[in-house]
């Protein structure tokens, strides 16, 4: 016997077809803790491996990520990086990928959902460790310094290992013929405060072989890396170019510790020329009038977050060579600052699911994984100093004030 009526017996006829689908739409858990004192666990998801010790060289500390469980590494040709925000809420961001990925899979029959695995990396924070989401020997960040690139904080601090060294991890780790060798695109997948951290690391990542196949997307960050020294707004508290265009803002001083010995060898120009001949997607929800950041820096790039991309995007419009052949913008209409519905656009779904900007058979890379550590010995690391006026919320507050406003999310 049944020890319970079936939930279906009780409903009306008329709701049931709403309820039936193609496939397991996954809710976003309830997570104990908050973003402001930290996150008290990492939850389980269904459909993915929770791995808590991804190998980061250079450092024996750890860092944990949720990756597709149970795919097929010889089917697998793309692979979507997409972390959580400002928030840390990288459990969200998961599940709001595949979801979109099952329903793409109901709806096209071309599309075979065990071709992609969707990673999303947790950059946690140190009040995340003592919350208990995270365990002393996972590498943690202060406040929003994963964003720009900086060194992680913990376990170990001389350790200098940068958020742009983990995302050189997982995408060698993609690129790796030996174990993906039908892979055709890595996709980084940023909105917001993620979006902030993959235009950072398109200008700064240091190339390897199979660079051609990367992709970042960009959608609704609350500032970018400026590549002129103008702008188009000026702020008298940030007059001074190496105050409204230092590093994150901009290249003059203050280059993030990754890229010191690089950015020596290039120069701006190496890195602006870097930069162009990426894959880079740009994405902007017409209705996304939030500041986002505060601070005079981003506010010399535009008031919210649509005029800044709007105001970057005329940037390199007008800068010679005007825009890059390998950069897209995607202007999504009617969106706030909300990830499902930027990632859900028909655009970014292209973009994610089905672009494939490389041509020929991956490369197999015989060196090491890592930059070397010796590029950045001269580095500094200053911490950014706009992201600490910035309000932080918890994940229901997150989602009730972006509903609301889209405002107040980097
Ligand atoms: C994406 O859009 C489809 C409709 O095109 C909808 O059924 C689905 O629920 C949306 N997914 C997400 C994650 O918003
Ligand atoms: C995807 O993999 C699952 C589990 O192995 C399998 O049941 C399913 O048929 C596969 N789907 C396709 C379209 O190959
Ligand atoms: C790369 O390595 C894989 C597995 O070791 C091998 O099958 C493949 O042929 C190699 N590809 C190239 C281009 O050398
Ligand atoms: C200039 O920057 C300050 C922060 O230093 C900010 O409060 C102010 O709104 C900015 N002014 C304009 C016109 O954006
Ligand atoms: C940039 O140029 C493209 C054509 O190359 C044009 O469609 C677009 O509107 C321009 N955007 C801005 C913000 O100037
Ligand atoms: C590729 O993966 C294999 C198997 O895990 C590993 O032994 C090798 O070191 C990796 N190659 C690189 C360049 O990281
Ligand atoms: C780590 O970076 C700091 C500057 O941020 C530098 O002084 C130190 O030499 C670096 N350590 C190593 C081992 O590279």
């Amino acid at each position: 016997m049944v020890p319970f009526p079936s939930l279906f017996a009780l409903l009306p006829l008329a709701s049931l077809s709403a309820l039936v689908s193609a496939y397991d739409w996954i809710p976003d858990p309830a997570v104990p803790g908050s973003a402001d004192g930290g996150w008290q666990e990492l939850p389980q998801l269904p459909g993915a491996d929770l791995i808590t010790d991804f190998p980061i060289p250079g450092t024996s500390a750890v860092f944990p990520l949720y990756q597709s469980s149970g795919l097929d590494t010889a089917e697998v040709t793309r692979a979507i990086i997409v972390p959580g925000a400002e928030a840390r809420d990288s459990w969200s961001y998961w599940i709001t990928m595949q979801n979109i990925k099952m329903d793409l899979a109901s709806t096209d029959s071309t599309f075979n959902p065990n071709t992609t695995s969707i990673m999303s990396p947790c950059f946690l924070s140190q009040n995340d460790i003592t919350a208990g989401a995270g365990n002393a020997n996972q590498l943690n960040w202060k406040g929003g310094d994963w964003f720009s690139g900086d060194f992680a904080n913990g376990p170990t601090n001389g350790d200098n290992i940068s958020s742009f060294d983990v995302l050189d991890a997982l995408v060698n780790y993609y690129t790796n013929a030996s174990m993906y060798p039908n892979i055709q695109a890595v996709v980084l997948a940023g909105h917001s405060a993620a979006g902030q951290i993959f235009q950072r690391y398109a200008a700064m990542r240091i190339p390897t072989i199979n660079d051609d196949r990367v992709n970042y997307i960009v959608a609704n960050p609350g500032s970018y890396l400026w590549l002129v020294t103008d702008r188009p707004h000026q702020n008298a508290s940030c007059a001074s170019v190496n105050v409204y265009d230092k590093y994150k803002y901009g290249l003059t001083g203050g280059i993030v510790g990754y890229s010191t010995g690089d950015f020596k060898n290039l120069g701006r120009d190496g890195v602006v020329s870097r930069y162009r001949g990426r894959n880079v997607h740009y994405a902007l929800g017409t209705a996304d009038n939030g500041p986002g950041d505060t601070g005079c820096e981003a506010s010399t790039q535009g008031a919210t977050h649509l005029e800044r991309g709007d105001n970057f995007i005329s940037m390199l419009n007008n800068s010679n060579g005007g825009m890059p052949s390998s950069h897209t913008v995607d202007m999504i209409e009617g969106v706030s600052h909300q990830q499902d519905q930027m990632f859900n656009s028909s655009q970014l779904r292209e973009r994610l699911f089905k672009e494939v900007t490389a041509t020929g058979s991956l490369q197999n890379s015989t060196t090491a994984t890592a930059a070397p550590t010796g590029q950045r010995s001269s580095g500094s690391n200053d911490a950014p100093t706009a992201y600490s006026a910035s309000v932080t919320l918890g994940i229901a507050g997150v989602a009730f004030l972006s509903i609301l406003s889209g405002v107040a999310l980097l």
